[in-house]
């Protein structure tokens, strides 16, 4: 890259696919990587930049990939090591960035290095997780709370009765944490990074990266401070897995899910410019449909986080319920504008481009521990009147429920129609990508009327989107002409005027100033 370039992670649009449910190439109802390859044009015609994979390692499952028994292979169930190369240089081959998923805070219970930790209590991977002895009364050894816990709390430690002590996991037992204080565990890890690195990955979206920084002497989480994550020691172990990954080629990114639900303290990781590259705002990702919560957020996090550093949005990923059925279908197309024409890398996770809601899934088909099945459900690529049930994801039973809507929602349906949410994507997507204002350019939210949220790129455009179910005035200044509209039937090219335009109920205009 020549250094006036900017990286790909800034101007470029990251895709994320949950493998279990984005196609299934061998009929068994789950999704795999060669299924995933198979899909590459649909990025393409998208007109995403990037894609990122949820993980597809060995893993018993216990949290569908996250609890990993061996980093270096693939999951049978996804299929091998030559099929995740075939995904990295599929994509190249297409102009796709490929990013993978790591864990660097836990394993799977299963894993080889707590096989040996669990074993003896003078193994030499004993003090690679975190081993305690109980409290007296047999209480676990602190207050901290695992994190899920749909059927009530639930300490985040277990008893292991072989060595009579306890270990410590901040999510399932069967996700053990390893302990990063080991400098042992950090070394290991960081290969890890190398062994996908040396296959040609162009980066890494980190799991719950905030949390391999803890209080080392375990002190109870207390009323605004705790002590089981976002430890000061993380800033260097983020600091030292850039370092590996600058240790290569071509513009590695790593992108954190630093899960904090306070800006002002998210901003030291989204400032720091030798951490991690982009950091996930789940503020912005938890906010009510509200115009002015979503300015105040937006225009808060660009304070606290400063011109250097480059934003992160997304609106939905694996663990939250999709877009449309939190805001509703009218808002969902209004989200979309927002996402794709904010100063930042937007992730677009699979489906929502598709306009997917969560699927309701009945209690006997419930597999996940956290009730995030819904949104799990698996893409319809084709019309089941034509594919069949399994709607083009699978020639078998999905493991999920596939949405009843697939008729409709269908990729290869909503291809040919400029009136749905796959044309919207795509037109949006396309004008980004041809517009170095929305690309690069900066942010000012802009004075306007009531539900309009409207903002400014590099001084050469607006955008205004009204959240209200009802029409409303833009009331703000400028004049110019309309590039893009959420609601298909607006001609482009007419010229308006921001302070007099009214918008349409749950419309979004992108306007060119004059
Ligand atoms: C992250 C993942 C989530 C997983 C958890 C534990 O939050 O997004 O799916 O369950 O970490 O690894």
């Amino acid at each position: 890259m020549a250094a006036s370039e900017t990286p790909w992670w800034r101007s470029g649009v990251v895709y994320q696919i949950y493998p279990r449910s984005f196609a299934d190439s061998n009929g068994d109802g789950v999704g795999d990587l060669a299924g995933v390859t198979a899909r590459l044009d649909h990025l393409v015609d998208l007109g995403v930049d990037a894609v990122w994979l949820s993980p597809f390692y060995r893993s018993p499952m216990a949290d569908f990939g996250y609890d990993v028994s061996d980093h270096t292979d693939v999951d049978p169930t996804f299929g091998t090591l030559a099929d995740a190369d075939a995904l990295v240089e599929g994509a190249h081959r297409r102009g796709l960035r490929a990013i993978f998923d790591w864990v660097p805070n836990h394993t799977s219970d299963r894993h080889a290095w707590f096989l040996a930790s669990r074993s003896t209590r003078d193994d030499p991977k004993r003090s690679w997780y975190v081993w305690r002895d109980p409290r007296p009364g047999g209480r676990p050894p602190n207050n901290w709370i695992s994190a899920f816990s749909l059927d009530g709390e639930r300490p985040s430690w277990t008893l292991d009765e072989r060595t009579g002590q306890f270990y410590l996991h901040s999510f399932l037992p069967e996700q053990p944490d390893l302990n990063w204080d080991d400098p042992a565990v950090p070394e290991a890890m960081h290969d890890v990074l190398r062994f996908w690195l040396d296959r040609g990955v162009d980066g890494f979206r980190i799991d719950v990266a905030h949390a391999i920084g803890k209080d080392p002497a375990l002190g109870d989480n207390e009323p605004g401070r705790r002590h089981d994550q976002d430890w000061p020691s993380v800033h260097p172990r983020l600091q030292a897995i850039r370092h590996v990954l600058e240790e290569y080629e071509g513009d590695r990114m790593a992108v954190g899910e630093v899960y904090l639900l306070d800006q002002a303290e998210l901003a030291p990781y989204a400032r720091a410019t030798d951490e991690l590259h982009l950091v996930h705002n789940f503020v912005f990702l938890n906010l009510p449909w509200s115009a002015p919560r979503f300015r105040a957020t937006v225009d808060e996090f660009e304070e606290l986080a400063g011109p250097g550093a480059w934003p992160a949005w997304c609106l939905g990923n694996h663990d939250h319920p999709r877009i449309a059925s939190r805001y509703g279908r009218g808002p969902a197309r209004v989200a979309a504008m927002m996402l794709l024409t904010l100063r930042g890398t937007p992730f677009v996770f699979q489906g929502d481009e598709l306009g997917l809601t969560d699927v309701e899934v009945p209690p006997e088909r419930i597999v996940d521990v956290d009730g995030r099945d819904p949104v799990r459900s698996p893409i319809p690529w084709e019309p089941p009147s034509s594919a069949g049930p399994g709607a083009g994801f699978s020639t078998g039973e999905p493991w999920l429920p596939m949405t009843p809507e697939a008729e409709r929602l269908a990729a290869s349906a909503q291809v040919g129609d400029c009136e749905s949410m796959l044309s919207l994507y795509r037109a949006l997507l396309a004008l980004r990508r041809a517009t170095p204002a929305l690309r690069e350019g900066s942010y000012k939210s802009l004075e306007a009327g009531e539900d309009v949220y409207a903002f400014e790129r590099g001084g050469d455009l607006a955008v205004a989107l009204n959240f209200a179910p009802e029409p409303r005035r833009v009331g703000a200044t400028g004049r110019g002409s309309l590039l893009l509209s959420t609601r298909p039937s607006a001609p482009r090219g007419t010229e308006v005027d921001l302070a007099t335009l009214t918008l349409e109920p749950d419309e979004g205009v992108i306007v060119a100033f004059a």
